[in-house]
């Protein structure tokens, strides 16, 4: 298993690139389920989450085909199953928005639940509450969803949350359903988005994009096409965050900045620099930082997945901050290890007061999830002595290709194999 050793101290400065975003790319992987033709997605990042994906398409008849480094062709001319197994589901959630879109196309669908997960319950009912609605007959059983319907048929579904995972299952299944959807307090999420207006690009006919209401007007057939997925916001912060805790400068090439609103004014709250340029966004810190509060929330709230990293953050900001989570239940792991470098944080229940400059110096660590790695990497970044994250699994299912970025632009980083 691989782990990165990072020295602590150095400045980043420089231009680093942006990879496609993970989860816009994950659902368009999946819409490809839809039609008979060809789908060619450009900008797809090499993660591990997308080579789960191309496994589970795969064991559904789906053909894949990297044809350049970042462009990807699927094409489901045949559905030979209709399973998607635990094994894959388990260890990619994002697996079941395949249900939608496979239900759609072949009239019935078993997938497995993704059961428990590191960052909280995250559970599937409202996934399963609209494709209900569409007509689908349900059941659960052996921990698996199985569903049927020759025909789904256009509905309301008002959502108790905006959930982003359940959105798209729905939008999926109802482009091919007879008649008007309506899904009310859908997720506005730009990768939602992203996705719809891939399958606008396939002939589905959706109104509301980036609005809570969408409007779905079921079409027959769906048709192949060309796609190029957004850049990752969620990297993009990342490396901003990177530039500041390091007293930085770096320069992101093609940073969403309209999709990081919420993130660049948490950022000059603390006292960083920040400023849209010609194709990208520059990020530095000379000062010392300020302390500020902030909550995770729906977009275009300060996303949930940018909360560790900003957590590492303000252990260096002078003065208390507080971060509440409010999406996720069980967010908070990553603060158990920021502890062992030296921070000073307090936790109760979704809420956690940070009290700063904390002097943080290197340990080794151990990555819980995805964005948790993140976090670590850039305490690290920031710590006196050498910090070993181990676990890096979780990092490599969501960026691309990060210690050679960082390392691009002045860190002090390897991975190396244990
Ligand atoms: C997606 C993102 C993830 C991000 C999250 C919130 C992908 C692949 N993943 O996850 O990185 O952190 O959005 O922005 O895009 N919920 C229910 N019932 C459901 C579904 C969700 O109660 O059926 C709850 C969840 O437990 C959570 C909240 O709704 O508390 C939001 O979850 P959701 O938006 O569905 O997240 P994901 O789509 O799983």
């Amino acid at each position: 298993m691989d782990k990165i050793v990072i020295r602590g101290g150095a400045a980043l400065r420089g231009t680093v690139a942006l990879s496609g975003s993970k989860n816009a790319t994950l659902p368009i992987m999946m819409a490809a389920v839809l039609t008979d033709e060809p789908v060619l997605i450009h900008n797809v990042p090499r993660l591990r989450d997308v080579s789960t994906a191309i496994d589970l398409l795969a064991g559904l008849g789906v053909e894949a085909r990297w044809t350049g480094d970042h462009d990807l062709e699927l094409c489901a001319a045949r559905i030979s199953s209709h399973e998607a197994p635990y094994e894959l589901v388990k260890t990619m959630r994002a697996s079941f928005v395949v249900l939608g879109p496979l239900l759609a196309r072949a009239g019935r669908a078993r997938v497995s639940t993704p059961g428990g997960c590191a960052i909280g319950a995250r559970p599937v009912n409202l996934h399963i509450v609209g494709i209900r609605a569409l007509g689908a007959r349900i059941q659960m059983r052996n921990g698996y969803v199985e569903a049927h319907a020759p025909r789904l048929t256009g509905a309301r579904i008002w959502l108790d949350m905006p959930s982003v995972g359940a959105t798209e299952n729905i939008m999926m299944a109802a482009v091919r359903a007879r008649g008007l959807s309506i899904i009310e307090n859908a997720a506005r999420e730009p990768e939602v988005q992203d996705l719809a207006r891939m399958l606008c690009a396939m002939g589905a006919q959706i109104r509301g994009i980036g609005t809570h209401v969408l409007e779905i007007e079921g079409v027959e057939r769906l048709h192949g096409t060309e796609h190029h997925v957004i850049p990752d916001r969620i990297e993009a912060g990342s490396l901003m965050v990177a530039a500041a805790i390091t007293g930085g400068d770096l320069f992101i090439r093609e940073a969403p900045t309209a999709h990081l609103e919420a993130v660049i004014a948490k950022l000059v709250e603390t006292g960083a620099e920040v400023a849209p340029g010609e194709g990208g966004l520059r990020v530095s810190r000379s000062a010392p930082m300020r302390p500020v509060e902030l909550r995770t929330l729906p977009y275009p709230g300060f996303p949930t997945d940018l909360q560790a990293q900003m957590m590492a953050l303000l252990t260096q900001a002078s003065g208390t901050s507080v971060i509440s989570e409010t999406i996720f239940e069980n967010r908070f792991m990553h603060a158990l290890e920021l502890l062992r470098m030296g921070a000073d944080i307090v936790m109760k229940g979704p809420t956690a007061v940070i009290r700063g400059p904390a002097h943080l110096s290197g340990a080794p660590v151990m990555a819980t999830d995805l964005r948790a790695s993140m976090s670590l990497i850039l305490a690290g970044l920031s710590a006196e002595n050498t910090t070993e994250v181990s676990r890096v699994y979780h990092l490599d299912r969501g960026y691309e290709a990060l210690d050679q970025k960082l390392k691009s632009v002045g860190a002090q980083i390897e991975r190396v194999s244990e």
